[in-house]
C-alpha cells in the first residue's frame, strides 16, 4: 500500500514537472523579447503614446528583429467596477485595453501587462490578490500574452511568495489563454530556486536598474555592472526547460534623460557602456525589454539594440546562459554555448584604462582551432585561430562567436 501511494506521488509530481517544462517551452522558448514603459515613462502612459510605440516597434524594424512584446507596466489600472472586474483607467485607455490588444496583435505583436501579488501595486495602483482567477479571466478576455507580477506590499517570508505567485500561475493556466508569467519579487528569496516550479517562466534577479555603469551613491538603485554581478552566478538556473533570469530592462540610450532610471544616481552611460549592457544581457540569456522613447531614436541606440548578431546570442535556441571563466579586478571572461556546437565569449574590461589582452581559447576549455566573428565590428578576423588579441576599451565588452 505504500509503495503504491509513494509510486502514485512521484508520478504526480513527475507530471507537474513536465507540465512546467512543456509551458516554458511553449511560452517562452528563448528570452521574451520588446519594449516596456515603466523606467522612461514610470505611470505618465496612455493608449495613444502605446499606439505610437506599437507603430516604432514595426517600422523601426525592432519587431523584426525580435522585439514583439508591448509591455504594459504599473499605472494603466483604474480600479475595480460592481462587480469587482479589475478595470483600466478609462482617462488613459478610453478605448479600453481589448481594443489596445486588437491593435497591437494587428501588427504581429504581443500585449503585456502588469499586477502585484498584493492588494496595492508598487506605484499604489490596483492589485491582484484575492482576485487571481477573476483577474487571469479579465486579461485572458482582453488578449494579454504576458504577466508582470509584482510583489509590493506582500510579506517577505519565500513561502508566501511561493503560494502568491503559484496561485496566479494556476490562475493563468486555467484562463484559456496562454500567457507568460513574468515574476517579479527582485531577488532577495531567490527566485530561481522556486519560481519555475510555482509556474513562472522568467524571474527578475535584482532590483530596479538604474541608468548607470554601476551604483556609487547606494541608494538601493542597481547600475549594469551590479546586475551582471548578482547575475552571472546564476548560469545554471536558466533555460529553455525551466525559464529565465530577468536582469531588467534595457537603459540604452536613456542617456540620463528622466523618469524613473534616471534616480537612485542614474546619471546616464556613455554608448560603449549601453553596448557592454546590451552585449552582457545577450550573452546571460536575460529577457530584453527596451524602455527608450522609440519615435525619437538616436543612430547610436539603434545601432546597438538592433544589432542581430548579439540579439541572437540572445536568442540561441539551446538557451543556456553565458559561465563567468574568469574575473580579476579589471577583466571579466564570460562563455556561453551556442546551438550547432559554436560559443560566443565576452571579454568586459570593468577597469579605467584600455587593456591589452591575449585569450587562449584553450584556458576556456575551447581546444582546437575556430573561425573567428567579432559580432560588433561584424568583422570575420581568422579562420583557424586558437586565440584572441587586441585591446579592450574601459567598459567595453569584445563578443566573438567561434565557429
Ligand atoms: C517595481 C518593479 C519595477 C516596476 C515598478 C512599477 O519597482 O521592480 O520594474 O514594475 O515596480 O511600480
Amino acid at each position: 500500500m505504500k509503495k503504491i501511494l509513494l509510486m502514485a506521488f512521484a508520478i504526480v509530481n513527475l507530471t507537474s514537472a513536465m507540465a512546467q517544462i512543456s509551458a516554458t517551452k511553449a511560452l517562452a522558448p528563448t528570452p521574451p523579447m520588446g519594449w516596456m514603459t515603466w523606467n522612461l515613462f514610470a505611470d505618465n502612459i496612455d493608449e495613444q503614446m502605446l499606439r505610437e510605440m506599437a507603430d516604432a516597434l514595426v517600422s523601426e524594424g525592432f519587431r523584426d528583429a525580435g522585439y514583439n512584446y508591448l509591455f504594459i507596466d504599473d499605472g494603466w489600472q483604474g480600479g475595480r467596477d460592481n462587480r469587482n472586474n479589475i478595470i483600466a483607467d478609462p482617462k488613459k485607455f478610453p478605448s479600453g485595453i481589448k481594443a489596445l490588444a486588437d491593435y497591437v496583435h494587428a501588427r504581429g505583436l504581443k500585449l503585456g501587462i502588469y499586477s502585484d501579488a498584493a492588494q496595492l501595486t508598487c506605484a499604489g495602483y490596483t492589485a491582484s490578490l484575492g482576485f487571481e482567477q477573476q483577474d487571469a479571466k479579465t486579461f485572458a478576455s482582453w488578449g494579454i500574452d504576458y504577466l508582470k507580477y509584482d510583489y509590493c506590499h506582500a510579506p517577505v517570508d519565500v513561502e508566501t511568495a511561493k503560494l502568491r505567485y503559484k496561485k496566479m500561475a494556476d490562475a493563468l493556466r486555467g484562463c484559456g489563454r496562454d500567457i507568460v508569467l513574468g515574476v517579479c519579487e527582485w531577488g532577495p528569496r531567490k527566485p530561481w530556486l522556486w519560481a519555475s516550479a510555482a509556474g513562472g517562466q522568467l524571474w527578475r534577479t535584482t532590483y530596479d536598474v538604474r541608468d548607470m555603469w554601476i551604483d556609487t551613491v547606494h541608494k538601493g538603485g542597481k547600475g549594469i555592472m551590479d546586475i551582471v554581478e548578482e547575475t552571472a552566478p546564476l548560469h545554471e538556473y536558466a533555460g529553455p526547460e525551466v525559464g529565465w533570469n530577468d536582469m531588467d530592462m534595457l537603459v540604452v540610450g536613456l542617456k540620463g534623460t528622466g523618469g524613473p532610471s534616471s534616480d537612485l544616481g542614474g546619471k546616464g552611460c556613455t554608448d560603449t557602456e549601453y553596448e557592454s549592457q546590451m552585449s552582457l544581457w545577450c550573452m546571460l540569456c536575460s529577457p530584453l525589454a527596451m524602455t527608450n522613447d522609440l519615435r525619437h531614436l538616436g543612430q547610436a541606440e539603434r545601432r546597438i539594440l538592433l544589432n542581430k548578431e548579439i540579439i541572437a546570442i540572445n536568442q540561441d535556441p539551446l538557451g543556456r546562459q553565458a559561465e563567468r571563466k574568469l574575473k580579476t579586478d579589471v577583466l571579466q571572461v564570460f562563455v556561453k554555448p551556442l546551438a550547432e556546437g559554436k560559443w560566443a565569449i565576452a571579454l568586459l574590461n570593468t577597469g579605467d584604462k584600455a587593456l591589452k589582452h591575449h585569450q587562449n581559447f584553450a584556458d576556456l576549455g575551447l581546444e582546437g582551432k575556430y573561425k573567428v566573428r567579432n559580432v560588433w565590428t561584424h568583422q570575420d578576423l581568422s579562420r583557424k585561430a586558437t586565440s584572441w588579441k587586441g585591446t579592450i576599451e574601459p567598459h567595453q565588452t569584445i563578443v566573438l562567436v567561434l565557429e
